[in-house]
C-alpha cells in the first residue's frame, strides 16, 4: 500500500483573482507540492504577478479557495523590482542579513550559523566579495542579485521568485537559476519562478504554467 498523498503546499481551486470589476484570472486550479519547481511564464499583464501575490495572501481572492500548509515564516518572496530603496543607507551584507531577521531575537548579536548563512546566500548569487559595498552603489543587475540573497538566508520552505533575473546578465542568470536547482534538488525547496525567458524556464523548472487569455494554462 503506497503512502498517502500528502497535502500540496498550496492549492487553489475554482479562484478568481484580480483588483477591480474585471478579474485577471478565472478558474484557477493550480496545486505546488512540497519540492516542485514550478515555472510561470505569460505576457506583460497576464496576471503573473497578481498569481503570486494571491499564492502569498497579499491579495484576497475574489472567488474560490486557497489553502496554505505551511507557516507564514516558511515563506519567501522576490517582488518584482523590488521597492527598497537604492539609497537606503546598507551595505550588501546587511541587505541579505535582513532574510534572517525573523530568526533572530531582539538584541542579540547576530549569532555565527546566521553569518554563514549570509555568507552562503551571497555567494550562490556571486555578490561574495561585494558584502561591503553600499547597496545604493550596485549595479540594477547587482541589485537584483542582492535582493535574491536576502530570499535565500531565509532558507524558506516555498520561494516565490517574480521576475528575479531582470537586468541580470545572461551567465549571472544561468549562474543564479543553477543555483536555484541545487536547492531546489539539494535542500527540497519548493520554487516559483516567473519569468518572460521561456529558454531558462524549460532548462531550470520541472514544470511551466502560462497565464494568458483569462486563465491558467498547464501542459498535461
Ligand atoms: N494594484 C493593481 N490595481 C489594479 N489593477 C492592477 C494592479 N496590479 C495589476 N493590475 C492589473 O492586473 C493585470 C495583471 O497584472 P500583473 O501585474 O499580474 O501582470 P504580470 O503578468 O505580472 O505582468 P508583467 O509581465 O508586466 O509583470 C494588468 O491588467 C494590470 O493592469
Ligand atoms: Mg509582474
Amino acid at each position: 500500500m503506497g503512502a498517502a498523498p500528502a497535502h500540496p503546499v498550496i492549492a487553489l481551486q475554482g479562484a478568481c483573482l484580480g483588483y477591480g470589476a474585471e478579474p485577471v484570472l478565472e478558474g484557477v486550479d493550480l496545486e505546488i507540492h512540497a519540492g516542485d519547481f514550478v515555472g510561470l511564464a505569460g505576457a506583460n499583464g497576464s496576471g503573473k504577478t497578481t498569481l503570486l501575490r494571491s499564492m502569498l495572501g497579499l491579495l484576497p481572492l475574489r472567488g474560490g479557495r486557497v489553502e496554505r500548509h505551511l507557516a507564514r515564516a516558511r515563506l519567501g518572496y522576490v517582488p518584482q523590482n523590488d521597492s527598497l530603496s537604492a539609497y537606503f543607507p546598507l551595505s550588501v551584507w546587511e541587505v541579505a542579513a535582513m532574510g534572517a531577521y525573523g530568526r533572530l531575537r531582539p538584541w542579540r548579536l547576530f549569532p555565527g550559523d546566521e553569518r554563514r548563512r549570509v555568507d552562503r546566500a551571497l555567494d550562490r548569487v556571486g555578490l561574495g566579495r561585494l558584502g561591503r559595498t553600499v547597496f545604493a552603489h550596485l549595479s540594477g543587475g547587482q541589485r537584483q542579485r542582492a535582493l535574491i540573497a536576502r530570499a535565500l538566508t531565509m532558507e524558506p520552505a516555498l520561494l516565490l521568485l517574480d521576475e528575479p533575473f531582470s537586468g541580470v546578465d545572461r551567465d549571472s542568470k544561468a549562474d543564479i537559476a543553477q543555483q536555484l536547482v541545487d536547492l531546489n534538488h539539494g535542500s527540497r525547496m519548493t520554487i516559483v519562478l516567473s519569468s518572460h525567458d521561456n529558454e531558462i524556464l524549460d532548462r531550470t523548472c520541472g514544470r511551466v504554467i502560462r497565464a494568458s487569455n483569462g486563465g491558467l494554462q498547464e501542459p498535461a
